[in-house]
């Protein structure tokens, strides 16, 4: 039913509930889970964009993943293997969040996206976040947001 599932984590504890939820459905449904990030890029002065073109130079990514993310995915990473499921990827995009955890669904066969319906946001009236209210407009499989 739910062969590959997604799970959008932007470092908030909602991300994390989320990110638990979707490991206890891949345990019941033997799914592939798969982690995304959506992250800004590093804001590097053009001079020295020019220059690590121009020389070559490579290595991390010029993505700017913070403390709060990296743990999140370290901690779901350990509570999965805790529980037996090894079939986790994470995956890092850049630009805009909805757009690109919707693209990447729609490019890799993902049954089910699950998100938080809340972020790192300060809590206000509104029910849901942009990015959730987003996904679940413009993915084309079952979004399931999670409270
Ligand atoms: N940059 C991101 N990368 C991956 N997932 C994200 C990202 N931003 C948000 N999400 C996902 O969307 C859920 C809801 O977050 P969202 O950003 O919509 O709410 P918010 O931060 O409270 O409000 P807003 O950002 O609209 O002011 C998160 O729990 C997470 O699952
Ligand atoms: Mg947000």
């Amino acid at each position: 039913m739910f062969k590959h599932l997604l799970v959008a984590i932007d470092g908030s504890h909602h991300s994390l509930k989320a990110a638990e939820k979707a490991v206890a459905m891949a345990l019941q449904f033997g799914s592939r889970l798969t982690l995304i990030h959506v992250a800004r890029r590093f804001h590097l002065p053009d001079s020295l964009k020019a220059y690590l073109r121009d020389e070559h130079i490579e290595g991390e990514p010029l993505y700017d993943i913070d403390a709060a993310t990296r743990k999140v995915i370290d901690d779901v990473r350990r509570e999965a293997l805790d529980a037996g499921l090894h079939a986790i990827d994470v995956v890092f995009k850049e630009g805009r969040p909805a757009r690109s955890i919707a693209d990447y669904a729609g490019a890799h066969h993902v049954d089910a996206i699950v998100v938080g319906s809340r972020g790192l946001a300060e809590p206000e009236t509104f029910l849901l976040g942009s990015v959730s209210h987003k996904v679940a407009n413009l993915a084309g499989c079952t979004v399931i947001i999670v409270r």
